[in-house]
């Protein structure tokens, strides 16, 4: 998904140095083309021989040597970035870019570079959280810097506190949010909902169902790396939503409630959740006990968040069936007015419910079917985002 992007991976001199190794590998798996600036300190960490067998060229590593074009490199490195990455950067790298200082290749590329910049600092807590550090922080936000991280967590130096880099997952998820800024959804407001829905019966139990939340969370992931504002409705603590609106919710009724705000000027609603269709018609206040209760429910019918919510905006949802499909799916389609539905039988291998793949057919307004391989459920989401781009003027 970076094909035909060059980063630049300044790496500085940090304990979580050798993490970059990680970082510059997947860049590369994602087929970007990675340049590693490397400052004095961080050679005192990891080797540039690491980098160089990763990506496949070799880690500039000073100001004065000259490469085989003989090209200015950091004129020529920061006109080639489309992003400069910063993982790990340490308090003093962090300095010295708010400062505006130009005094190794890395800080000089950052000056002279157009591209975007993402920092990733890692330090001791205490030097993460000094004044003056989160001063300069600032400053780089305000000039339109991106950080991310660093976590809280057991540190180097044997203390816990906020100051490890983070994820690398987190790292290159910030990476395509930024490269996707500018995308063709830039400008576009979409809502998309994620989980299962849970209607308590006592304030112990409740009734819910087997959705993960990764089909909604892939959805959400998609539309904003090609630059879409994402409002994210869920039921779930999603791993990593930086970049998006997030919204937590239990029951159908708070779904409803947050989806029919959230929808105002939006261009888009994607109904990934799956709602209950019947709640119970009281909570008990106090728990249940197994001597008192007789085995039956009460249920009463939750409002059907798609059929309520109408308006002039994309409307997409899900029908998961565990039979007749298709014949589903399009009824779905048509008594909720929807441009598109998608189908998943939930009881097909590697498909539905908690799995990382997702088997759909997609049913259009217009008629047309759609029959999609097994896929990730992140390249179910980005087939549906394409569709979605295409129509949304
Ligand atoms: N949906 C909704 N509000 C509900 C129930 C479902 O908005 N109360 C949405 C889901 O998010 C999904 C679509 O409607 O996008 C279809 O949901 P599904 O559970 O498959 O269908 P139901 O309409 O609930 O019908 P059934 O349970 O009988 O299959």
């Amino acid at each position: 998904m970076l094909e035909g992007k060059t980063v630049v991976l300044g790496v500085t001199g940090g304990i979580a140095a050798y993490k970059a190794a990680d970082i510059a590998s997947k860049l590369v798996q994602s087929g970007a083309t990675v340049e590693v600036i490397m400052t004095e300190s961080a050679q005192k960490f990891i080797t540039p021989l690491t980098f160089r067998a990763i990506t496949g060229r070799p880690a500039v590593t000073s100001m004065w040597e000259m490469t085989g074009e003989f090209s200015i490199e950091h004129i020529s490195l920061a006109e080639a970035a489309d992003i400069v990455l910063i993982a790990p950067a340490t308090a003093n790298t962090i300095a010295r870019l708010a400062c505006g200082l130009a005094d190794d290749m890395l800080a000089s590329t950052v000056l002279a570079t157009r591209a975007p910049v993402i920092i990733a600092p890692a330090m001791n807590c205490n030097m993460y959280e000094n004044t003056v550090t989160q001063e300069n922080i600032q400053k780089l936000e305000c000039r339109g810097f991106t950080f991310v991280g660093p976590e809280t967590g057991r540190l180097a130096c044997g203390t816990e506190g906020r100051g490890r880099l983070a994820a690398t997952e987190a790292i290159l998820s910030t990476v395509h949010m930024v490269l996707g800024r500018n995308g063709d959804l830039a400008g576009k407001t979409i809502v998309v909902t994620a989980g299962g829905t849970r209607e308590p019966v006592d304030p112990v139990r409740y009734i819910g169902n087997r959705s993960s939340g990764k089909m909604g969370y892939a959805l959400a992931l998609a539309a904003r790396d090609r630059g879409a504002t994402v409002k994210l409705i869920s039921t779930i603590d999603l791993p990593d939503t930086t970049g998006m609106d997030v919204f937590r919710v239990g029951t159908a009724g708070e779904m409803l409630t947050v989806v029919k705000e959230a929808v105002k000027g939006a261009d888009a609603l994607i109904m990934a959740a799956a709602v209950a269709d019947f709640r119970p018609s009281q909570v008990a206040a106090d728990k249940i006990k197994k001597d008192s209760i007789s085995p039956y429910l009460k249920l009463e019918p939750t409002a059907d968040i798609l059929s309520e919510i109408q308006g002039d905006f994309i409307r997409v949802g899900f029908a998961a069936e565990s039979r007749d499909l298709i014949e589903n799916a399009k009824k779905k389609l048509a008594a909720k007015n929807l441009d598109l539905i998608v189908a998943n039988d939930v009881t097909a291998t590697g498909s539905g419910f908690g799995a990382d793949t997702n088997k759909v057919t997609l049913l259009f307004k217009d008629g047309r079917i759609e029959d999609l391989p097994l896929m990730s459920k992140r390249e179910v989401g980005e087939a549906i985002i394409d569709w979605m781009a295409n129509g949304i003027e």
